[in-house]
């Protein structure tokens, strides 16, 4: 059974992420006592944050997060790490909740003395974490968060991969072309920044592309009915449903569809991606379509190589996040190793000059505004997983 199984998920993440707490814990004296973050001591392990949900209704992508991390301080302190320190991940538990995510960045920056953030995934959390990251003067690189605000909460905030203005053109391209969609129907999560952006975006693409929004429509995250939804939906004459939402209401929005008979193709972006949104919706899911950052099946030898190194210490296939995670990692570091000191004034200098940083997700760019340009890929469920479709191009 579904229930039983995720049950399982949920406490098994839930363990690591108390683990890891226990293991932070351990080293801290008085959390919260300390005002203003102190600088790096100079001597032994250099602390980096990783800010995850390891827990909650994202779990997946805390995982991945954490994994793919982990995998990259292994590899840069078997190679001596920087400048001869070895780097230390404090990974938190963010429980995919904002309130919680902007507590363990204080955290990390007050009581563990992180020189730099990673994370978030989901652009909400990011942007709770980069208001209080920013003003400390603590680099914050988000490997996934996609919504155009993210990187403009100033100069110490940066992202390895592409944007919701690209994702939202992206998707409208697909729908349009080759799904030959005219009317379009939207069902978004009004709670979630990422799903508002890449709704706003898709919308005036689909638009500007000669398409109509026959319907658009609204849930909150957490919600379990969508029928009213789905059925203003089925009646609006749309062609095609875009769901820019996370893999959880995703999964239950797809069952019910298909409980009312509906038949119309379903799209979604980058929220899709968890081998947890098939568990979910089983074949209501099948030959159903989402943008991402990569496809693991790709043959690009070094994506290969990291999905290789992957499966064989997890067990399966990473997804888009594990690859991200990975590459914000490497990026961070080299701009560490790089930096005159390890200050955020430093390093956030030398992460603004990454160009052609080759990652396992492909060529790594930053621009003025601190973003990747990144091409996106669509995928299409079959047989419960995702498969690779098309690949779009920035222009
Ligand atoms: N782009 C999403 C957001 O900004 C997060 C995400 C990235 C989810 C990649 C899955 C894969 O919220």
């Amino acid at each position: 059974m579904f229930g039983s199984k995720r049950l399982l998920t949920i406490c098994s993440t839930v363990l690591l992420a108390a683990a890891v707490l226990t293991g932070c814990e351990r080293k801290e004296a008085g959390a919260g006592a300390a005002t203003g973050a102190a600088a790096d001591s100079g001597t032994g392990p250099i602390k980096v944050g990783v800010a995850a949900s390891l827990s909650g209704s994202e779990a997946t992508w805390g995982r991945s997060t954490q994994v793919g991390a982990e995998m990259a301080a292994e590899e840069v302190n078997s190679h001596g790490g920087i400048n001869g320190r070895k780097i230390e991940l404090v990974v938190y538990d963010d429980k995919g909740q904002s309130q919680e995510m902007g507590l363990v960045v204080t955290r990390m920056i007050k009581s563990d003395k992180v020189v730099a953030i990673l994370g978030e995934v989901a652009s909400g959390l990011t942007m709770a974490g980069a208001r209080i990251a920013q003003p400390e003067g603590i680099p914050m690189v988000s490997h996934a968060a996609t919504n155009p605000d993210v990187t403009a909460i100033g100069d110490k905030i940066f992202r390895v991969c592409f944007t919701d203005d690209f994702q939202g053109f992206v998707t409208a391209k697909f729908a349009s072309e080759n799904l030959k969609a005219k009317k379009a129907a939207i069902l978004y999560d009004q709670a979630q920044a990422y799903s508002v952006g890449l709704k706003d975006t898709f919308k005036d693409s689909f638009t500007k592309m000669g398409g109509t929004i026959a319907s658009e429509q609204a849930y909150t995250g957490g919600d379990q009915d969508f029928s009213a939804q789905l059925n203003n939906i089925k009646s609006s004459g749309a062609e095609v449903l875009f769901i820019p939402g996370y893999y959880t209401e995703v999964g239950n929005i797809a069952l019910q569809a298909d409980r009312l008979g509906m038949k119309i193709p379903m799209l979604g972006g980058d929220g899709w991606d968890s081998p947890q949104l098939a568990k979910i919706a089983g074949k209501a899911i099948e030959g159903h379509y989402y943008a991402n950052h990569v496809s693991p099946e790709a043959p690009d030898p070094a994506l290969q190589k990291f999905v290789a190194a992957y499966k064989a210490r997890e067990g399966q296939t990473p997804d888009a996040i594990g690859v991200l995670a990975y590459d914000a990692a490497h990026v961070l570091f080299a701009a560490m190793g790089k930096a005159k000191s390890l200050s955020g004034d430093d390093i956030a200098k030398e992460l603004a000059a990454t160009k052609d940083f080759p990652g396992a997700s492909g060529m790594i760019t930053l621009d003025e505004k601190r973003n990747a340009t990144k091409p996106a890929v669509i995928l299409q469920m079959k047989d419960g997983k995702p498969t690779y479709f098309a690949t779009i191009t920035p222009n």
